[in-house]
This record gives C-alpha cells, structure tokens and sequence, in this order.
C-alpha cells in the first residue's frame, strides 16, 4: 500500500538535494508533486525524472524571496489542485561569512528564504490545505537554528525562527486539521541515488563533513539527503497523524552529546 496515495504535495527548493529526494520518493508513494524551485533548469528535470518514473509532477518557476512570487507560486498549484495534502517547507539558502562581514543583502536572502517563505507558502496555500481535511506541513530546519553557528550567522538566526514558527502553526492550523512539524537536520551531504546537494552559491557541487564534523557525530558518517526525504515522509504521511508542532532532528546524535567532552 502506498503511503501518499491520492494525495498532492508542494515542495519547495524541489531542484536538488533533499527537495529532489523527497520529489522523488513522494511520487513513488503516490503523490502528485509541485516542485518549486527558482532555479528553473534543475526544477524542471526534477519533475521530469517523477514523470520518467510513472509519477505525475509539475514545475512551478519561483523566487521564493520575493513574496509577490509566492502568491503567484499558490496561485498556479491550486489552479492545479484545488486540494493540497502536503506542503514541505525545504528551500534554504546558506552563506558563509564572518559577523562583521555580512551585507544586509546576504541578511535579507536569508531570512526571506528561509523563515519568511515557510511562513507565507503556508499562509498563501491554506485554502488548498484547509479543504485537504487532514493536511501536513513539513518546514525543514537545521540544527544551526538550535544553538548558532558561528560560520553561518544569518542562516542559524533564520533557521531559529522556524522552530518557534512550527509550534505557533501547530497551535493554530490543528483547528483545520493540518498538522505542522519540522526537521532540524545536521549535516546532509551524500544522496544514495547522485543527487547533488548544494546549500549556498560558493558550494555547487556540495562539499564533505570535515574530520571535525566527523568527529563531533557519534554515528561518524554524515546524513543522506535520501534519510531526510524518508523522515519528510513520516511526518507528511497518515503514520504520524498525533504528531504535531513537533520537531524532529536528524543528525546522527551529533547535538544529543554536550560538546566538548570526549
Ligand atoms: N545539506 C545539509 O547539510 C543541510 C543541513 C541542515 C538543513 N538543511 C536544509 O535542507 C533544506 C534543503 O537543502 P539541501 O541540503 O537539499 O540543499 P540544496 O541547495 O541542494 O537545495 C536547496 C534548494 O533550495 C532552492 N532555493 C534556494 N533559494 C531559493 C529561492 N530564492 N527560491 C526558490 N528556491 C530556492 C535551491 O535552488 C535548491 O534547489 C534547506 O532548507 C537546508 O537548510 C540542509
């Protein structure tokens, strides 16, 4: 039995890395998917390789940054399906950068990404949520947004505000019957089936865990972006239907231990 029979799904930063996984893995479950992504190339051969499956999928071009885009964006899926069963909240972006160095144009992409566009793609598909009688809504976080990291200062600040934004949309979107929940993810960076992950402008082609990362992991490997689609599923599937304003994270135990103590 498939686990999304029926059901449609929108996923956002559907072009690689985890949005593709998910794409992917969602349609062999039985969902039909909008893939959203502003990158228009990769977005729409994500949608291409659902349909080379069997799958029924469509790309909808959007710059997530730019909340005018996103009406658009809601627009064409409920044109598309009046009745949205799933929207994962993946998109992120992440740039590098020391404190004194980050431009308020680098502050801005960040938050507009990945708070603000959780925020508003749920707000703006809520209609097509609402009449799904049972709708799930998937942010995808990161555990920078637990307790910063350094390297990554408007990132982790970002990805913070989704925690919070999880439990507060779980309180007030339960009255429609839509669950809200959240993955806070650590290091993602092999995908089982070469799909690339990327995550900021200067790592194209994503790049390894370092020896230190390694290290701080108990599990000394890092996570698969296929893992993360996996726990999606859980949380946008009938499997997890008491989970709400939850947050699930998926880090190989690398923030279960106190640092610094072995
Ligand atoms: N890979 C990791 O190590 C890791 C760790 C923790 C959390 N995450 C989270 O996982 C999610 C997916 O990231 P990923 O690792 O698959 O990286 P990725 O770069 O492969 O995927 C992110 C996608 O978001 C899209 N995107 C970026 N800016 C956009 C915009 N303005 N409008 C629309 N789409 C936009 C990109 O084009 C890309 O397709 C992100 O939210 C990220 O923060 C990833």
């Amino acid at each position: 039995m498939k686990r999304l029979q029926g059901k449609n799904a929108v996923i956002t930063g559907a072009a690689s890395g985890v949005g593709r996984a998910t794409s992917l893995l969602f349609a062999r479950e039985g969902a039909a998917i909008a893939c959203v992504d502003v990158d228009a190339q990769m977005g729409a051969e994500t949608a291409a390789m659902v349909r080379s499956e069997g799958g029924e999928a469509v790309f909808v071009e959007t710059d997530l940054s730019n909340p005018a885009a996103i009406e658009r964006m809601a627009k064409t899926c409920m044109d598309w399906r009046a009745v949205i069963h799933i929207l994962f909240n993946n998109a992120g972006v992440a740039e590098r950068a020391q404190f004194e160095d980050i431009t308020l144009e680098d502050w801005d992409q960040q938050v507009a990404v990945n708070l603000t566009a959780p925020f508003l793609c749920s707000q703006k598909l809520l209609p097509a949520l609402k009449a799904a009688n049972g709708g799930a809504i998937v942010n995808h976080g990161s555990i920078d947004g637990v307790l910063g990291n350094p390297t990554l200062v408007a990132y982790s600040a970002s990805k913070g505000g989704l925690q919070p934004l999880t439990h507060v949309m779980g309180f007030w979107l339960a009255r429609h019957d839509i669950r809200v929940n959240c993955i806070n993810s650590g290091a993602l960076r092999e995908s089982k089936e070469g799909i690339p992950v990327r995550l900021n402008r200067d790592n194209l082609a994503g790049a390894p865990m370092s020896a230190e990362q390694l290290r701080a992991t108990p599990m000394a490997r890092p996570g698969f972006v296929e893992e993360a689609a996996d726990v999606a599923l859980y949380l946008a599937s009938d499997q997890s239907s008491y989970v709400n304003g939850s947050v699930i994270t998926l880090d190989g135990g690398r923030t279960a231990i106190t640092p610094g103590t072995f």
